[in-house]
């Protein structure tokens, strides 16, 4: 009996006898040969099939398959040195399992929104498979590191009653008798969480009704929320520098292929694991972007392309430290010194990506809590059990959110976040 392997496992058995099942995206025919692009979902590679070498039923199935056709291959694996992957398998025998009919994705260039129309076949595509590849690291490596931090996962609610992160970006649900919101943050019960267990994270979907059409906004997106309790900003920050740079060597150990797919610099991404990152206060950005004739003023939030002026001017991902109080959320723990700003800071990646990270100390007190949750226009009765945090046990505490497709985006040097995700959700797409 011939072994069934994966192509990713071809190096384990060269001038071995092997059984593929897998799917056809290109090939190449002449007279006496045949070059099939196979793929299986663990890798790609070539099948080639010599006329003399096989019967004619299986040379002329070879010259008729189609874009996308499953089948099953067997054969022998084989060293390419000339290709990316390194071994191409000479086929014996191919048994025809699904056919295909007129593949609506060709080789040729495609328009993005037809590629975003048809992703549940774009998927295929070697460029997603790296990006997912990738993805999947990142989300392999962070559970790695938060549990040998000593943090636990915990799971917040999807289905919520309170909004931490400001109430103009809800998506509303009926819910029985009441309304509900989709969460666009696990933070509060994170922080029920770091009170309980002291080191959790969250990593989760939330949803956020952005009405932003930009290359860096998903209306449904992961996010990992690290929550510390006896924990300050500068202690987070460190956590936060630590977690990025394990996130990026673990990529680059593990995802070479992905990232040459990709084409993206090794090197650049090699200075991305030198702690630590630099920290500028939000007062210096504004000056630096009053310097480069932005139109902003102090107290303004950053637009996109304010943050990637920002972040080109740094080698590194760049800590912008306490923003104005007016722009952050209620939860935040003033400034010791300073009555104007908070004890936050937002992470931007460098290449002019922007915002990866935000990220505060968290209030403490009880009446303080308290009076911002009413001068939000808030009700106190939707946060009672948040306020109980600061009522048995308050304890300094600090966490984060890192987007999960903004880390992507910017690990994997491309372009715009709907790549990012299996199946991306904006203003104006909701299918496939
Ligand atoms: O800055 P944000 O809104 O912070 C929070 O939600 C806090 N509760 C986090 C915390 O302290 N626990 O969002 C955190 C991150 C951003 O830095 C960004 O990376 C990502 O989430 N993000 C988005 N990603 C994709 N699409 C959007 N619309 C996003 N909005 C925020
Ligand atoms: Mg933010």
């Amino acid at each position: 009996m011939v072994k069934q392997i994966s192509i990713i496992d071809a190096k384990d058995h060269v001038d071995e006898e092997v059984r593929i099942g897998g799917w056809l995206t290109d090939k190449r025919s002449s007279g006496k040969i045949s070059f099939l692009q196979l793929r299986d979902g663990s890798a790609f590679f070539q099948g080639v099939v010599v006329k003399s070498q096989v019967s004619e039923e299986v040379f002329q199935l070879a010259k008729d398959l189609k874009q996308e056709s499953s089948m099953w291959i067997t054969g022998v694996i084989h060293e390419d040195t000339r290709s990316h992957f390194g071994y191409e398998i000479e086929v014996s025998n191919i048994e025809l399992v699904g056919e295909s009919g007129d593949y609506p994705i060709t080789p040729k260039e495609h328009g993005v929104e037809f590629l975003l129309d048809h992703r549940h076949l774009w998927l295929r595509s070697k460029r997603t498979f790296a990006i997912m590849q990738i993805r999947n690291e990142i989300i392999r490596a962070t559970y790695e590191f938060y549990n040998q931090e000593g943090f636990i996962k915990m799971d917040p609610p999807i289905l919520t009653g309170s909004a931490p992160e400001g109430t103009t970006e809800l998506f509303h649900i009926e819910y029985f008798e009441n309304d509900a919101y989709l969460t666009q943050s696990g933070q509060l019960y994170a922080e029920a969480g770091a009170m309980a267990f002291g080191k959790v994270f969250t990593f989760g979907p939330v949803f956020r009704a952005e009405k932003s059409k930009t290359r860096r906004h998903l209306t449904e997106f992961w996010m990992i929320e690290p929550e510390m309790a006896f924990m300050n900003q500068d202690q987070s920050l460190e956590v936060q520098e630590k977690y990025i740079a394990y996130l990026v060597q673990n990529v680059i150990d593990h995802c070479e292929y992905d990232l040459n797919l990709l084409d993206r610099d090794i090197d650049q991404l090699k200075k991305y694991t030198q702690l630590p990152y630099p920290r500028i206060s939000y007062d210096k950005a504004i000056e630096m972007l009053q310097a480069a004739d932005f139109d902003v003023k102090w107290g303004d939030d950053f637009g996109a392309p304010d943050e990637t002026y920002l972040s080109d001017q740094f080698e590194q991902p760049v800590f912008i430290m306490n923003y104005p109080k007016a722009i952050k959320p209620f939860y935040m723990k003033p400034h010791p010194t300073r009555d104007d700003v908070y004890l936050c800071a937002d992470l931007l990646a460098p290449e002019g990506y922007g915002e990866i990270i935000g990220g505060s100390e968290r209030e403490t007190d009880y009446d303080k809590l308290e009076a911002e949750i009413v001068k939000m226009g808030l009700d106190l009765k939707d946060y009672e059990w948040y306020l109980d945090l600061r009522r048995y046990g308050s304890v300094p505490h600090s966490g984060f959110g890192l987007g999960l497709e903004r880390a992507i985006t910017w690990i994997c040097g491309i372009d715009h976040l709907r790549e990012a995700i299996p199946f991306p959700r904006m203003i104006n797409r909701i299918q496939p």
